[in-house]
């Protein structure tokens, strides 16, 4: 059964109360956020069902916003998520050949997981640092002006730091 700590109850609350009486649901992204990270990196049924009676709103109002942004993860995923930025700016700049060599690198499609668990690869769009294309998101951090060669030492370092 998912359950937030009682800690993370209170930290809920503050967030609902950043808004006026009623509209709780404005609370619902960053509950969502807090909901993935406690829960494993994704967001199961069980755990959507679980924010939409925290926030006293319909479950069909949480499953909305969990399916349409490609933030939230709705099947387990890898220890590292590759978020490779694939709009115009990035494409232009060779955002297809980076998802190639992810996908040849790491034995994986788009959507999918490496056998030991540590990595992930998804498409997304627009993260808002086209400057610095081609780019992608890992955890909290951008890594940017992505080539071939950054990747494998993306891919190396976090092996290393897995133990792998
Ligand atoms: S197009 Fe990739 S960050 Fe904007």
């Amino acid at each position: 059964m998912v359950q937030f700590s009682d800690e993370q109850l209170k930290k809920v609350q503050e967030i609902v109360e950043r808004y006026p009486d009623g509209k709780q649901k404005s609370a619902l992204i960053p509950v969502l956020h807090l909901a993935q990270e406690t829960f494993g990196g994704w967001l199961s049924a069980e755990s959507l069902d679980y924010v939409a009676s925290l926030l006293k709103i319909e479950p069909i109002e949480v499953y909305e916003v969990a399916t349409f942004y490609s933030m939230y993860n709705l099947k387990p995923v890898g220890r590292y998520v590759f978020e490779v930025c694939q709009t115009g700016p990035c494409m232009v700049k060779g955002s297809d050949d980076i998802v190639d060599h992810i996908k040849t690198t790491l034995g994986i499609g788009v959507n999918e997981t490496t056998a030991d668990g540590l990595f992930t690869l998804k498409t997304v769009e627009c993260l808002g640092a086209c400057g610095y294309a081609p780019m992608m998101q890992l955890g909290k951090h951008f890594r940017e002006h992505l080539t071939k060669e950054k990747v494998d030492g993306i891919v190396a370092e976090l092996r290393a730091k897995a133990g792998n």
